[in-house]
């Protein structure tokens, strides 16, 4: 790959990331099935799914384009778009929802100033709804990444998103 994409994303050769990439897709290719987990793999990767990326897989799997384009907009844990190095998934399912998710979430899109589905200007958050992840007893629920936080009030948004804040100055 060279970075000379039509795209916004900057790969080269010398990506070692693609070294990666290589290796996941020697691991699977031939077998059944192998185009889910490459993509998966692919997206750990890069954190998404570009077009460069996409077309990199095709060769490497001799697999039609369109068949990945297909693959990868049906299902929802694929993503062409970049996301924040912090991806916030608010719980909207019912238990949650009943305890006061959606003010959470207008609380979430006021801190961060962008709607559910966005990513920050500055690439650090994602904000995301989805459904029951399984803690209804901790209702209402948030994960950033892989950490949990539940029973939430509104009023915690600001300071929540202050701590990761806080976080990337202390490692930046
Ligand atoms: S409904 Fe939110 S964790 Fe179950």
């Amino acid at each position: 790959m060279k970075g000379n994409c039509q795209c916004t994303c900057d790969f080269s050769n010398e990506d070692p990331r693609i070294k990666e990439l290589e290796k996941i897709i020697e691991e699977y290719k031939g077998q059944e099935g192998s185009l889910i987990p490459v993509l998966h793999g692919a997206q750990e990767l890069f954190g998404y799914l570009p077009e460069e990326v996409q077309i990199y897989i095709a060769q490497a799997l001799n697999i039609p384009l369109s068949e990945i384009y297909g693959v990868v907009s049906f299902y929802s844990l694929f993503t062409t778009e970049p996301r924040g190095k912090y991806i916030i998934k608010l719980c909207l399912g019912t238990a949650c929802y009943v305890k006061g998710s959606g003010k959470i979430m207008e609380n979430l899109e006021k801190e961060l100033n962008i709607k559910m589905g966005e990513t920050t200007e500055d690439g650090l958050f994602t904000l995301e709804g989805c459904r029951c992840v399984g803690a209804c007893g901790l209702a209402p629920v948030l994960t950033v990444n892989e950490q949990v936080h539940g029973r939430l009030s509104p009023d915690d948004v600001p300071s929540l998103i202050r701590t990761y804040r806080l976080k990337e100055t202390q490692e930046s």
